[in-house]
């Protein structure tokens, strides 16, 4: 079988390649602006999301049974700020991978953000009616709406919640900035009044390689437990062993941010757990996180 993994130097489309590569799947992966480094194995090439001619000819190149479209513009302020990119990129370019996916008869797993939700109400269900309050949840959701409108059960669009991990390109994200920090005793600022599900990367893609091995398909929510930004941060000092009082609760309208965020995006996962899909307990997820920063700061990626 042979998977295209869309943006592979992400944080979690490089897992997802390694997850892939372990399962015995040929694999083909893409970047866009970063040198891929690993894992060995994988075939690379470039490609631009916001150009269809670009599309099909990765898909040409690939001819993948199953595309993994992980890459999109992931700066929530970014999107915000140049709508034009954002629907681009996580709109268009996600129709043109899933016009590709139904010409070639290929199998389409779409990431997709809790931000499709207000954040008024929390713990969601994949059945509940989305309504983005910002311009990346927007073209996330459109990218959803391209993703459903491929015939009968050829998809499986997965809603992920706050991703944390070491990612090999170094790629940053929260969980990184405040691990750094608490190693070097510094403080952390963390939002203490936003919710979401911390979702540990290199799990969620060995679960994505699981669920298109078992032939999932529709809406899933696979992630962590809900907590606050404060409570994530805070379990993070407690793995490494630091002061917790350097962990800042602030809310977030101390932060100047160009796009609003929900209040409370936590992912209901029922439905995933009933597929045999069940996140690590949220202590031990962070201390794999921990263990993995610090033996793979020490190493040569593609070696991971
Ligand atoms: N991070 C989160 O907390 C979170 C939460 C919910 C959902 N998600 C979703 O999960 C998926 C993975 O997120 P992530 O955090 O792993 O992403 P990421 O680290 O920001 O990586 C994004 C990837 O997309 C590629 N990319 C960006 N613009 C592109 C373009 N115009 N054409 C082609 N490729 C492009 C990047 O390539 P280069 O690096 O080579 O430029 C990179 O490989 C995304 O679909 C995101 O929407 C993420």
């Amino acid at each position: 079988m042979r998977v295209l993994v869309t943006g592979g130097t992400g944080l979690l489309g490089w897992w997802l390649v390694k997850a892939f590569l372990e399962t015995g799947f040929e694999v083909h992966a893409t970047y866009h602006t970063r040198k891929p480094l690993g894992p060995n194995g994988a075939s690379w090439r470039r490609l631009e999301l916001a150009d269809p001619a670009d599309v099909a000819r990765v898909f040409e190149e690939a001819r993948p049974d199953v595309v993994v479209h992980a890459a999109a513009y992931t700066d929530v302020d970014g999107c915000e700020r140049s709508p034009g990119l954002a629907y681009r990129v996580n709109y268009l370019g996600t129709l043109a991978v899933a016009r590709e996916a139904a010409r070639r008869g290929a199998f389409m797993v779409y990431v997709s953000t809790d931000y499709v939700f207000d954040g008024e109400r929390g713990l969601y269900r994949e059945e509940d009616t989305p309504r983005p309050i910002n311009y990346y949840g927007l073209t996330k959701l459109l990218g959803e709406a391209s993703t459903a409108a491929l015939p009968g059960d050829s998809s499986l669009i997965v809603r992920v919640s706050g991703l944390y991990g070491y990612s090999p390109t170094g790629k940053r994200n929260f969980g990184v900035n405040a691990l750094e920090a608490l190693l070097e005793g510094r403080s952390v600022k963390a939002f203490d009044d936003q919710y979401l599900s911390p979702t540990y990367a290199p799990w969620l893609a060995g679960a994505i390689a699981k669920l298109v091995s078992s032939g999932a398909s529709g809406v899933l929510h696979v992630a962590g437990e809900r907590m606050s930004r404060y409570e994530f941060a805070l379990r993070l000092a407690e793995a490494v062993g630091a002061d917790p009082s350097l962990v800042r609760p602030t809310p977030m309208s101390s932060a100047r941010l160009a796009a609003r965020r929900p209040r409370d995006s936590s992912l209901d996962v029922r439905r995933a757990k009933a597929l045999g899909i069940t996140h690590p307990p949220a202590a031990q997820a962070i201390r794999g996180f921990v263990e993995e920063y610090l033996r793979a700061r020490t190493e040569d990626p593609s070696t991971l």
